[in-house]
């Protein structure tokens, strides 16, 4: 795939690995079609879904942002010398917040690669990333970075020492068994910096996912605006639900949609049934200790370097080396 060059309207190299519809359409009803319907967390982040998380980060009772920014302006020339003179690749990148401040620490790193699944939401934070940082080269890859990155086609990715950047415990919203097979994917980008969220009472947790002004279930309940526009189906939002509960003993939020009644849905000419009650999972969220996290990474062939942390150990950011 040739990548789209800079131009006048869009200042961005643009990297387009975005998978085509009919994989939407098939993902869509092959989790809709199993006991327990589940939609992958990736189908979240259209343009709307993006700008909604945008508006979670900022919500008192999600934490998690504001918290991993504070610990990397606590450390941010620690992290600026392990990041030494790599192209950093951020995985996720969004609305690239984090990256701006490693980026004022680091003068020294000069190429920055945003991995996002939101193509326009990736392309407007790359475009603003150079604009504010002179002289840095901004690269868009919009791609499912779950996904082994396709690192022979992105051409500022050639022989060159990188180091991945996965920043808002992002990693939380695999299971654990996935986590080691991402990490073992993300080594071939070398050292790793992640962002992990860290266990807590369900008190803490709960409103975090669960908010005062309800961004967190219309940020859920997007997804079915979204089947609805993109798959021509017809799920009435009033009929459902969001809810979110913290599973203690499995250390994750778990996030849903609930049927508030018996219903049928169709898209396009599939029909799909809910009982009344039955619940589609958009997302888990897991939580780790420290100690938790590390043997993870230990068991895809990291090696643990370092460790920075709020006061209150609220959220952990982890440097891993491979061993
Ligand atoms: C992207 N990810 C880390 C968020 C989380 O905290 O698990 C997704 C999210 N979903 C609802 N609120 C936040």
């Amino acid at each position: 795939m040739l990548p789209t060059s800079p131009t006048k309207s869009s200042p961005v190299k643009l990297y387009d690995f975005h998978p085509p519809v009919a994989d939407f359409r098939s993902a869509v009803l092959r989790g809709l079609r199993q006991p327990q319907k589940v939609l992958s967390p990736q189908f979240l982040y259209d343009k709307r879904g993006s700008e909604l998380f945008d508006a979670i980060c900022q919500l008192p009772e999600y934490y998690l942002t504001r918290t991993e920014m504070q610990i990397l302006r606590n450390n941010a020339g620690a992290i600026a010398t392990a990041l030494n003179h790599r192209v950093l690749v951020e995985l996720g990148s969004g609305s690239s917040q984090k990256i701006r401040i490693l980026l004022g620490a680091a003068s020294q790193v000069t190429t920055y690669v945003g991995v996002d699944i939101s193509r326009q939401h990736l392309q407007e934070a790359c475009a603003a990333l150079m604009a504010d940082f002179e002289g840095l080269e901004a690269i868009a890859v919009c791609a499912d970075y779950t996904q082994p990155l396709p690192i022979a086609a992105i051409s500022e990715l050639h022989n060159r020492p990188t180091i991945g950047f996965f920043p808002g415990s992002s990693i939380g919203n695999l299971e654990p068994a996935e986590v080691i097979a991402f990490l073992k994917t993300v080594a071939v980008l070398g050292d790793l910096i992640v962002g992990v969220d860290l266990k807590k009472s369900a008190a803490i947790l709960e409103p975090a996912y669960d908010d005062a002004q309800g961004v967190s279930a219309a940020f859920a309940l997007n997804v079915l605006v979204r089947i609805n526009r993109e798959l021509g189906a017809n799920f009435d939002l009033s009929q459902f639900e969001y809810r979110a509960c913290y599973n203690e003993t499995a250390g994750r939020i778990e996030m849903a949609i609930a049927s508030l009644c018996d219903q049928t849905v169709r898209l396009g000419d599939v029909e799909i049934s809910f009982k009344a009650g039955e619940t589609l999972r958009t997302e888990h969220s897991y939580k780790y200790t420290v100690e938790e996290f590390q043997l993870l990474a230990m068991e895809a062939g990291f090696q643990p370097v370092q460790v920075w942390m709020d006061d209150q150990q609220l959220f952990s950011l982890h440097h891993l080396k491979q061993m």
